[in-house]
């Protein structure tokens, strides 16, 4: 049996279907797909014992299964320079995410490197109708006001990578708009092939998402995940 079955087992054997971020993000690097690199600390003391591991500036986040968009929750605080920046977000976090969601269960919380770029949105969808889909689009605060994303049913070819990128609105953004990073093809294709592989092979997989993948100017990062099965 791979990891990947392995990690899905297990997470059956919890009578659980979503995955921790932990997890998913493992999953996600078993499959090949490019990540920052984070660490991950229960408390204080650790966080700051990490992000001096990591080398500031750092981003911390809540890890709950409570707590599915992070942000909402006051759950994410990017651009933490020095360990007093990081204590006094840990304890506005703290505060604003049981606040959130009483009694919400914390699992810890991931110190990350600060990856800056533009933010694309990659996963994979079920429609009732037609099955399982590869999407891609403009990712960020852009995925809600614009809904900028293209689909492809699974198993894609890199001609559907080609056209999908046709297809998003907003490419603009990702041609080295204002001396932003530019996406390359190669990269999107190896990515996008990756996920419709990876799915093709464990069609256990309900839901997935990496949003945003950062296009850094040394290539994709995904900086957030999830996995749901069915
Ligand atoms: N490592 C990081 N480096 C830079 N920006 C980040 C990083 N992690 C998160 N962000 C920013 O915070 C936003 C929300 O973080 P994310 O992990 O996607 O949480 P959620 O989607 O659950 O709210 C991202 O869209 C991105 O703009
Ligand atoms: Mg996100």
């Amino acid at each position: 049996m791979d990891e990947i079955n392995k990690i899905f087992e297990e997470v059956k054997g919890q009578g659980r279907n979503v995955l921790t971020y932990e997890e998913s993000r493992k999953v996600m690097e078993l499959a090949g797909v490019p990540l920052n690199k984070i660490e991950v600390g229960k408390n204080l003391d650790e966080c700051i014992a990490k992000a001096n591991e990591i080398g500031y500036p750092v981003v911390l986040k809540v890890i709950s299964e409570d707590i599915i968009h992070k942000t909402e929750a006051g759950g994410v605080k990017v651009g933490i320079k020095s360990d007093s920046e990081l204590k006094k977000a840990y304890e506005e976090m703290m505060e604003s995410v049981t606040t959130y969601h009483p009694g919400a269960k914390i699992d810890g919380f991931s110190i990350e490197e600060m990856v800056s770029g533009v933010e694309v949105l990659v996963g994979q969808t079920t429609d009732p109708q037609f099955g399982k889909m590869i999407a891609f689009g403009i990712g960020g605060i852009f995925v809600e006001v614009y809904k900028d994303v293209s689909f492809r049913l699974i198993p894609i070819s890199e001609n559907d990578v080609e056209e999908m990128y046709c297809e998003i609105k907003g490419r603009k953004m990702l041609e080295g708009f204002r001396g932003m990073p530019a996406l390359k093809m190669n990269d999107l294709k190896s990515l996008l092939l990756n996920l419709s592989k990876l799915v093709e092979i464990h069609p256990e997989i309900k839901e997935m998402d990496l949003n945003p993948v950062m296009v850094t100017k040394d290539g994709l990062k995904a900086i957030d995940a999830r996995i749901i099965l069915e």
